[in-house]
């Protein structure tokens, strides 16, 4: 069993289109999708295209937090920064594929996916957010009771954008793939704090079952940043420009 992982596309359609020409030429042909799809400053019209034709019936796709924010919203014009923009650019038949999505599934009887946490999709599961805003390693018993109910060995997650592989004490795998499509930004939630890559490239991970164990492959994928960086200053959101030129905020 060998298929690739992606989360937190937001919008970026020539990474994701970057990161499924990686995946092609690795032969692989199942991609699964851990949500966050739309929202950002980017192409979030052309980004719902292509994942509809990817995973038609949303079977292996989960539901972010800004996703659902995007089926919640009651407006464009009370929409936050990230959702305004994704939300003019997508049809109806784009919302209702997002409004089919669960919040978590599992996937081939064998891998767990969720956003954010089995339990909520605005908590990092793998990094905790001190009082001071450092972003560090979460601690590991704190891992392990979030995992709490999931039996499959193999768990993916996304949301903090942050490419990471955790080891539970009976050998279970969680991994996060990191972002597709935003490698860098700031959030006042819960407490003010920073997530920056450091790089420019497109994330994803590669997962392989041989026997009984997972191998995880982290991919970190060339593609032209600058034509969205462009794009995002254009729509007047510097801190995306900033973002996607450099992967720092
Ligand atoms: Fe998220």
């Amino acid at each position: 069993m060998r298929f690739a992982a992606i989360a937190d596309i937001h919008g970026n359609h020539a990474a994701l289109k970057a990161v499924l020409d990686d995946v092609t030429s690795l032969g692989i042909r199942n991609v699964v999708n851990l949500g966050d799809c739309f929202s950002g400053p980017l192409e979030a019209g052309k980004t719902a295209d292509l994942l509809l034709l990817l995973d038609p019936e949303g079977t292996a796709t989960v539901r972010g937090n800004h996703d659902r924010y995007l089926l919640e919203a009651p407006g464009a014009a009370k929409l936050g920064p990230w959702e305004g923009d994704a939300l003019a650019q997508l049809a109806s038949r784009h919302l209702q594929w997002l409004s089919r999505l669960l919040p978590s599934r599992v996937y081939r009887d064998e891998v767990f996916l969720c956003h954010a946490t089995p339990q909520a999709d605005e908590v990092y599961w793998l990094e905790k957010v001190s009082e001071d805003g450092h972003v560090g390693l979460r601690p590991l018993e704190e891992i392990e009771a979030m995992a709490a109910g999931v039996s499959q060995g193999l768990i993916l997650c996304g949301h903090s954008h942050v490419p990471r592989i955790v080891q539970l004490s009976d050998g279970r795998l969680i991994v996060n793939p990191g972002s597709v499509g935003c490698p860098a930004y700031d959030d006042d939630h819960p407490v003010f704090h920073r997530i920056e890559n450091g790089h420019t490239l497109a994330s994803y991970a590669v997962l392989e079952k041989v026997g009984t164990v997972w191998s995880v492959q982290l991919r970190n994928i060339p593609y032209d940043h600058m034509s969205m960086s462009r794009l995002a200053a254009k729509r007047g959101k510097d801190d995306w420009a900033l973002a996607l030129a450099t992967g720092r905020v």
